[in-house]
């Protein structure tokens, strides 16, 4: 099967991003045919600013070789790389009805929160869609909250291929990665850049102690019992922990006796024994940056040369022709 998925250079990657979407991803590896890309038009809908966007996409490119992506096995690449994505948004964009895009939560979450949309952001989905149809995606691990966007790309692919009564693009399902689908934040809300709530995976050692140990929790005694399923900190926990250490924290939790501090300091070393050998990756690739451009070179090329043969099929069943290259 074949496996598309992206994620924004738009800040630090975090606890949330690698639970939710990039160790499920990472796994697809070695039984599927897999796309992973730096969405960095995406990115651009929020970031305006050279050098973060310059750094944030340093950043996702060494996270994702950092925590296990193998680009002798996946396509690796950033999206700008493979500019066809934007020529297929515009196709797809003439076929998407506005009141779809209208719907969607991401778009209507960022209002709320009183930006002043821009047309990028409003047609955001439809290149996500192309993203992922320009590929013939069949699978797209995501988070819990990117369900929506694969659910308006199945629409514009139906869409498209009933208008133009053809069989060009696939279907594409979502895959959601984590069980727990919304991994909380130190503050309890779900762990997000834009609620500064999030403890990151590649920080130094001691700006993550300190932020796990400033999870919030509440102010039952320590003597008194505790419920696990209420505190963020156990949620964080069950991710890192083996079977046997979670069913022994959610017995000390119940029996009362035991204060917040010591589950943290715990959830500290899980985080540095899960990411340790992460986090060394990291700073080797970072002395290395030839190394990183090549692997995304070579990936874009491979990608293009899928996006150019899909953009060929769909120029020809819409009859927008063009010179021969
Ligand atoms: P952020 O919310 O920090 O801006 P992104 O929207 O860039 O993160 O998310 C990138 C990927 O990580 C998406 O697939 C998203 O669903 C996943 N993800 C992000 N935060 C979480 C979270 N708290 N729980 C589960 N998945 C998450
Ligand atoms: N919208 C996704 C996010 O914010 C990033 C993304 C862009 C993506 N294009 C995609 C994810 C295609 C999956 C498939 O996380």
């Amino acid at each position: 099967m074949r496996v598309l998925s992206g994620i924004q250079p738009s800040g630090a990657l975090h606890l949330g991003n690698y639970f939710g979407a990039m160790r499920p991803q990472i796994e697809m590896q070695a039984r599927h045919e897999c796309f992973y890309f730096i969405a960095n038009y995406h990115a651009l809908t929020s970031v305006h600013d050279h050098k973060r966007m310059v750094e944030n996409t340093r950043g996702v490119a060494l996270g994702y070789l950092a925590l296990g992506l193998d680009p002798a096995k996946t396509v690796f690449y950033r999206q700008t790389d493979v500019p066809e994505v934007c020529e297929l948004a515009w196709i797809l964009s003439c076929v998407t009805p506005m009141a779809l895009l209208q719907r969607c939560h991401s778009y209507k979450d960022k209002i709320a929160q009183g930006i002043t949309p821009s047309t990028g952001l409003f047609t955001y989905p439809v290149l996500q869609a192309a993203d992922i149809l320009i590929v013939k995606s069949h699978l797209v691990p995501v988070g819990q909250d990117q369900k929506q966007h694969i659910e308006v790309t199945q629409d514009i692919q139906t869409k498209f291929n009933q208008t133009f009564k053809c069989d060009v693009l696939v279907r594409p399902e979502p895959m959601i990665g984590s069980d727990v689908a919304v991994i909380p934040g130190i503050d309890g809300r779900k762990m997000s850049k834009s609620y500064d709530n999030t403890i990151e995976l590649f920080c130094p050692e001691k700006t993550a102690k300190k932020r796990i140990m400033s999870m919030k929790t509440d102010s039952t005694p320590v003597e008194e019992p505790k419920d696990p399923n209420q505190c963020n900190v156990f949620a964080l926990l069950k991710l890192m922990a083996s079977a046997e250490e979670i069913k022994h924290w959610k017995e000390r939790y119940r029996k009362g006796g035991m204060g917040y501090g010591e589950v943290k300091k715990r959830l500290v070393e899980l985080y540095l024994e899960t990411l340790g050998e992460a986090r060394k990756r990291h700073a080797d690739f970072e002395k290395h940056p030839e190394e990183v451009e090549r692997i995304l070179v070579e990936g874009g090329r491979r990608a293009r040369e899928v996006a150019a043969e899909t953009l060929r099929e769909v120029r020809k069943v819409t009859g927008l022709v063009r010179a021969k290259a």
